[in-house]
């Protein structure tokens, strides 16, 4: 990011005033969550909330996180009271607020309907980064905010991820460093019948079903469902191949480990690779020396970003167990890789 850009600015008061103005005249401005730079719009202004569609080449029909600053601001999202079987939902899962987690409520009156694609549900997230915090805090309007990169391309872990994709549309980025998590928040559909996990995140399945008292099975069951690519989508938005890089990458052991001679091969490793190994590729890309998942999804868009600038044929990525933290880790790698798996390499044109 050159110092110099005129978006970017730093995390003080004056910047944050001035996010909070021109949130309030219905501008664009990228800012920084826990999870990955959200693109704010003011989500009581429609006109606002248009522009991030139009920004982001996003469709219509796939709806918007409300951002608040905190449980007390719940009402200028969703439509409270909340039926008894839904707050006891609320209840057992409050202490993760702040945090990766995004619950899907009955949506407020306030919130227009181009926030929630139409549905009468809207999803509801208070992040804990402090930046996110601050402009939450100061703004009279709660913050809609998708991840601020073009719909379909890797999110945003840094300022100049956001830059790079979205710059001019933006009034401003407010930087505050790299995002600690690195993968979107965990979605929790609150319902009647129960809970439904939407998208796996840094609140895992387990952790989530222990709250609330219900198997993971009967948590997941409709994420799984809905990555089937024959199913109907369940979560709009939730499109299987998502989070792409222009760069063809692949799962490591999916047919493409014998390396051509003289191919321009990535590699993303989640723990160090034996010089014998890293030789094989034309650049590599570390993300824990151990397998530490967490240093892996802090690290994992912005090394598919960066792998996917060098010029490459393709990249090839480590994988995980999909529990915890690593069903989360999966998921993106598994969108990301759609459509590039299904064929070997050498039939391709890059
Ligand atoms: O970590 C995050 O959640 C980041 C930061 C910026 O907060 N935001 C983010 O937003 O990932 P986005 O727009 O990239 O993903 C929001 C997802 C969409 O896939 C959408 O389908 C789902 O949330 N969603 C939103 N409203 C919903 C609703 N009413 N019912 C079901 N799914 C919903
Ligand atoms: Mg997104």
């Amino acid at each position: 990011m050159p110092p110099t850009s005129p978006l970017v600015s730093p995390p003080d008061d004056e910047s944050l005033n001035a996010a909070c103005e021109a949130l309030g005249r219905g501008e664009l401005v990228a800012m920084p969550t826990e999870t990955v730079y959200g693109l704010a719009a003011n989500a009581w202004d429609e006109n606002a909330v248009a522009k991030i569609f139009a920004a982001k080449g996003r469709p219509r029909g796939n709806p918007l996180i409300v951002h608040i600053a905190s449980m007390d601001q719940l009402d200028r999202a969703a439509s409270l009271p909340l039926e008894p079987a839904i707050q006891h939902q609320v209840d057992a899962l409050a202490d993760l607020w702040p945090g990766p987690l995004t619950l899907v409520l009955p949506a407020g009156k306030r919130i227009p309907s181009i926030v929630t694609a139409g549905k009468p549900t809207v999803a509801v997230r208070i992040p804990s980064h402090p930046v996110a915090q601050a402009i939450l805090t100061r703004c009279p309007f709660p913050i809609a905010a998708p991840s601020a990169n073009r719909s379909k391309y890797v999110s945003p872990t840094s300022a100049a991820h956001c830059q790079s994709g979205l710059g001019e549309h933006l009034a401003m980025i407010i930087d505050g460093g790299n995002c600690n998590l690195g993968v979107e928040s965990t979605i929790v559909s609150l319902e009647v019948t129960g809970p439904r996990l939407l998208r796996p995140g840094n609140v895992s399945a387990e952790d989530l079903a222990s709250r609330l008292k219900v198997s993971v099975f009967d948590l997941v069951s409709c994420t799984s469902e809905r990555q089937a690519d024959d199913k109907p989508m369940l979560a709009p938005g939730m499109m299987r191949e998502h989070y792409s890089p222009t760069t063809p990458l692949f799962m490591i052991g999916n047919d493409v480990d014998n390396i051509p001679q003289r191919s321009k091969t990535g590699r993303i490793a989640f723990r160090k690779l034996s010089d014998d190994e890293a030789n094989r590729y034309a650049v590599v890309e570390t993300l824990s020396q151990d397998g530490n998942l967490d240093e892996v999804s802090r690290g994992l868009f912005a090394a598919i970003r960066q792998l996917d600038n060098e010029g490459l044929d393709r990249i090839i990525i480590d994988i995980c167990e999909p529990i915890g933290l690593g069903r989360a880790i999966m998921d993106r790698i598994q969108r990301a890789a759609a459509g590039h798996n299904a064929k070997p390499p050498n039939e391709r044109t890059t």
